[in-house]
């Protein structure tokens, strides 16, 4: 059984369809990849993937479950991991509490719940640990965000997202930002990561997106208009040329 399946997914702003009839699935260890222009809806499926949009119609399921109607909270509780366009690390706090804030329960309150983990308890500073390791920012663990390269934060965003234990990952546009090195250094750890966990992933570089996709989804316009594959478009990449960089 796939773990998540979209059906029909709208969401509209006002008379504006973000996304219009959005048919989408992941299964099990399966990387999803996503193309499109900007403004094509790329985020607002990160969205409504992770709880934070509710679609005016169509379904979200989870496991053959209905969760369309669950907040991103309850869907972090679920197992959706995910790091946001822009990294949105917190900059006054170190890398580590901003890591931690991804184990805690009520992670994507942010801020305001600072103070509840205070008390970190032992198993999660030793994921905490585990996930700073495996990423290789152990040694940034007491930084602040703003002091770090753009690489470090992104890895310390993806750290954020993996130490909930995530059965999937939702990554918007985790390279931007980066150099052509650094966003295949990125694909190369992502590789790692795919190997535990489900992934979709949203980004500009064709080159990322074949080495670490099983399957390629081309959004314009808020509707799905391709779904193709790595060996297709190996074959013909004039295929994904206008939605990518
Ligand atoms: N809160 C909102 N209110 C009104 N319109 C919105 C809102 N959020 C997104 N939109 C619009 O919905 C469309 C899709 O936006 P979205 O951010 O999902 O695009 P995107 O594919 O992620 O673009 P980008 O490549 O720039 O990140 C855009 O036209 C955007 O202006
Ligand atoms: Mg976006």
């Amino acid at each position: 059984m796939e773990l998540l399946r979209l059906t029909g997914v709208e969401v509209r702003y006002g008379g504006f369809a973000a996304l219009d009839g959005v048919d989408l699935e992941v299964g099990p260890r399966q990387v999803v990849g996503v193309v499109g222009t900007n403004g094509a809806g790329k985020s607002t499926l990160c969205d409504v993937v992770s709880g934070y949009v509710r679609p005016a119609a169509g379904e979200v399921c989870w496991q053959g479950r209905d969760v369309t109607g669950l907040g991103p909270r309850e869907r972090h509780r679920l197992g959706v991991g995910r790091t946001l366009q822009g990294l949105g690390l917190l900059e006054d706090v170190t890398v580590r509490t901003n890591v931690e804030l991804g184990a805690s329960r009520h992670a994507r309150e942010g801020r305001g719940l600072l103070s509840r983990v205070t008390t970190v308890d032992r198993e999660v500073t030793a994921r905490v640990d585990a996930v700073l390791s495996d990423l290789r920012i152990t040694e940034h663990a007491e930084a602040l965000p703003p002091s770090l390269p753009h690489a470090v934060r992104a890895r310390v965003a993806l750290a954020r997202a993996l130490v909930g234990l995530p059965s999937l990952l939702v990554l918007d546009e985790p390279t931007t930002g980066l150099s052509v090195e650094e966003a295949t250094r990125f694909g190369t750890l992502l590789r790692r990561i795919a190997g535990r966990t489900s992934v979709l992933l949203v980004d500009h570089h064709l080159e990322l997106l074949t080495s670490v996709s099983d399957e390629l989804v081309v959004l314009d316009a808020g509707r799905v208009v391709a779904r193709t594959t790595p060996d297709e478009v190996a074959a013909r990449p004039e295929l994904l040329a206008p939605y990518t960089s």
